[in-house]
């Protein structure tokens, strides 16, 4: 009996923007299934956006709307991105549905009944003013082993040291800044080393796994697996736990589970049962994942499967993360590049080859050299690829009006080419599309060479029969080619179809049968890269913020809101005009410490120039000066932002700079401002915007 396979690809949140990383996944996941399709393999691809948990919760408090509306907006923006991507989802869904609500209480029963679940107090760190308890990532404080500032609960990005919430010095609620407590409550846990042996026998027997990702889980099993904490208290946005009032399945219980909600309710619409993927004995589940989510994927979810009686996964791919210019995506760095603003200056597709050309099973990480992906487009894609289709298809339009001839007789090279393709399509089932790639920018070379060695501009004026047939058994390999990269690069494939008059090609179609036929006029398929300016800054590297001592301070003589200060950064001193009489008399600022716009263009503010801009926080009705104990002239700087050593800004490129006070102490978005180990803070505690 036929298998019926689903394929998913990791659940993305829908708290941010599909980024090129997360790209890497789909397109990954997109191409294998265009290739199951193509060779005609019952197969369906189902995906959601990830809905439920803290993160979500808290940015729609802080937009002011409810997470519905928040889920609403990214499924919306996520759906157009992969659409956008040539990404085709059979179903994309979100975990926040009926379908996946009742699976959650179905296999949470089912744990439960088989004594997998129970119950235990924890103590667990506490927000006070927000009243909320505080996952790793909501803490901040000094790391306890090697002092750092600003690290997060579980982990210091300093020293690598991991800890728990409760051991950081100084700790702080990300939120609102207030200082934590312990607090009690009730969890419900997961059992899973009752399935130490399953899970064991599993991973031995699955002849799919990746063995290297296999031999660490293995030894995770080993070593004896910890129990799950499965709940979360209120407020929470997720699922209410069966027969609780105030307390949710955790969110990383209910996501993979909408795997199987995204397929159910894929039937419910086509009129299938989603058992048959998920239960009967001919389903085949198959996942694609990043290498940060593999304790989920290889413990987790298998023993909830295994627990409620579901399939288990044939295979679950696992992919490495992705790198620009050999960095990690970042930001700061600007290499933080979002699906839209790469559909904004490029093609999808290109990037969809250059991603095939680097993916194989492997788990590390893969880079997009931005001058390599230039590189390998314009020379792989374009000129070898693109120039064999390009001359065929003309020369044959034109000499010949489009029309193929009877036969040819080249079998040498068909046998070669077919064994080739064969190669091709092995490696797609294999997940190996760096090897894929590999056969058929060779099939492109031979077919390059071929049509060099023929000379059919010169066997045209000598033997215009054989001419044709060059031509015609040149178009045969632009079709075969262009059925072996329709998994990668479907519209261009899809372009040629049109000139070949040819639809739906399938893999079936890899066949020397191009014969008495005519292709339409030939159309341009690709445009060459030329300076690709996709790395965008943070306006923050290209401020110079200092810090400065006010040493004199008289007023204005024509304006009576403005103060004139000197300032001193120790290697020189400086004149700085501040508006801010109102709030501080001469004496008040004498003396302090306070933080500078170092690299402002000078201005001259009623006559008198001001180089420099003090920085302040106003809130409602008063105001508060950034200040900071570090040595006169010391940068300050959000953590990770590096100043590029601009010399001169305007006014309007600092105001793209959000800075804000919040109890006392200054941020940049979710950064503090530091001068060395400092954190600059905000006169009679402020919160407010900074200028
Ligand atoms: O790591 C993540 O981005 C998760 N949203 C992936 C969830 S995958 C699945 F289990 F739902
Ligand atoms: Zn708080």
């Amino acid at each position: 009996m036929k298998k019926k396979t689903v394929v998913t690809s990791a659940l993305p949140y829908a708290n941010g923007p599909i980024h090129i990383g997360h790209l890497v996944e789909y397109i990954q996941t997109d191409i294998f299934v265009r290739a199951l399709k193509l060779s005609g393999e019952d197969v369906i691809y189902c995906c959601a956006n990830d809905t439920h948990g803290t993160p979500i919760e808290v940015n729609a408090k802080k937009e002011g709307i409810p997470p519905e509306k928040l889920i609403q907006r990214y499924f919306i923006e996520h759906r157009r991105d992969f659409e956008d991507f040539n990404i085709h989802f059979d179903n994309f869904y979100t975990t926040n549905s009926s379908e996946n609500k009742e699976l959650s209480d179905y296999i949470f029963l089912k744990l439960k009944e088989n004594g997998d679940i129970y119950t235990k107090e924890v103590e667990l760190t506490y927000c006070p003013n927000c009243k909320r308890f505080l996952p790793d990532r909501f803490v901040k404080g000094k790391c306890p082993s090697c002092g750092a500032e600003n690290q997060y609960g579980d982990n210091c990005e300093v020293c690598n040291s991991t800890y728990k919430p409760t051991d950081l010095i100084d700790p702080h609620c990300v939120i609102c800044g207030t200082k934590p407590i312990t607090k009690k409550s009730l969890h419900y846990f997961f059992k899973l080393s009752n399935y130490s042996e399953k899970l064991k026998k599993w991973l031995i027997e699955n002849k799919n796994l990746q063995e290297e990702i296999k031999n660490y889980v293995l030894n995770w099993i080993k070593e004896g697996l910890n129990d799950w904490d499965i709940s979360r208290d209120a407020p929470y946005f997720g699922f209410k736990i069966v027969g609780e009032e105030d307390k949710y399945y955790y969110v990383w219980l209910d996501a993979p589970i909408g795997y199987i909600a995204s397929t159910r309710n894929l039937g419910t619409k086509m009129g299938f049962n989603y058992e048959d993927y998920w239960k009967f004995e001919n389903g085949r589940i198959i996942h694609f994942i990043g290498k940060d989510i593999i304790y989920f994927h290889f413990l987790f979810w298998p023993a909830m499967l295994m627990g409620s009686g579901f399939n288990l996964p044939e295979d679950i791919v696992v992919h490495g993360f992705l790198k620009i210019n050999n960095e990690k995506m970042s930001k700061s760095r600007g290499t933080f590049i979002t699906a839209r603003d790469y559909l904004e200056k490029l093609n999808p597709e290109y990037l969809r080859y250059y991603y095939a050309r680097s993916l194989s099973r492997k788990l590390s990480d893969i880079d997009l050299d931005i001058e390599d992906f230039k590189e390998k487009i314009n020379h792989e894609l374009i000129a070898n690829f693109g120039n064999f289709v390009n001359r065929s298809f003309s020369f044959l339009y034109k000499n010949f009006n489009g029309k193929t001839s009877e036969r040819f007789n080249f079998k040498e090279l068909e046998e070669k080419i077919l064994k080739k393709a064969n190669d091709v399509l092995n490696y797609y089932k294999m997940v190996n599309f760096k090897s894929a790639i590999k056969e058929i920018m060779e099939i492109s070379d031979m077919g390059n060479k071929f049509f060099q060695d023929m000379a059919p501009w010169k066997l045209i004026k000598e033997d215009r029969e054989k001419a044709h047939e060059v031509l015609t058994f040149s178009v045969n390999i632009v079709k075969i080619l262009s059925i072996l990269l329709k998994p990668v690069i479907p519209t261009v494939s899809n372009k040629i179809e049109r000139i070949l008059n040819l639809p739906h090609l399938k893999f079936s179609d890899l066949k020397f049968d191009y014969l008495s036929k005519e292709i339409k006029k030939p159309e341009i398929l690709f445009e060459k890269l030329e300076e690709i300016d996709l790395i965008k800054k943070d306006p923050f590297t290209s401020v110079d913020l200092r810090v400065g001592k006010v040493i004199e301070v008289f007023p204005h003589p024509k304006a009576d809101k403005l103060l004139i200060l000197k300032v001193d950064f120790g290697s020189e001193k400086r004149q700085i005009v501040a508006g801010i009489k109102k709030y501080y008399s001469e004496e008040e600022l004498k003396g302090k410490k306070i933080v500078v716009v170092f690299n402002l263009k000078p201005a001259k503010l009623r006559g008198e120039k001001s180089n420099g801009m003090l920085l302040a926080a106003s809130s409602e009705n008063d105001v508060g000066v950034l200040t900071v104990d570090g040595n006169l002239g010391d940068m300050v700087r959000p953590e990770g932002i590096e100043f590029d050593g601009t010399e001169q800004i305007d006014i309007e490129h600092f105001l793209k700079v959000n800075l804000v006070g919040k109890n006392g102490i200054a941020y940049y978005g979710e950064k503090v401002l530091m001068c060395g180990d400092k954190k600059v803070e905000i006169d009679k505690g402020i919160s407010g915007k900074i200028k």
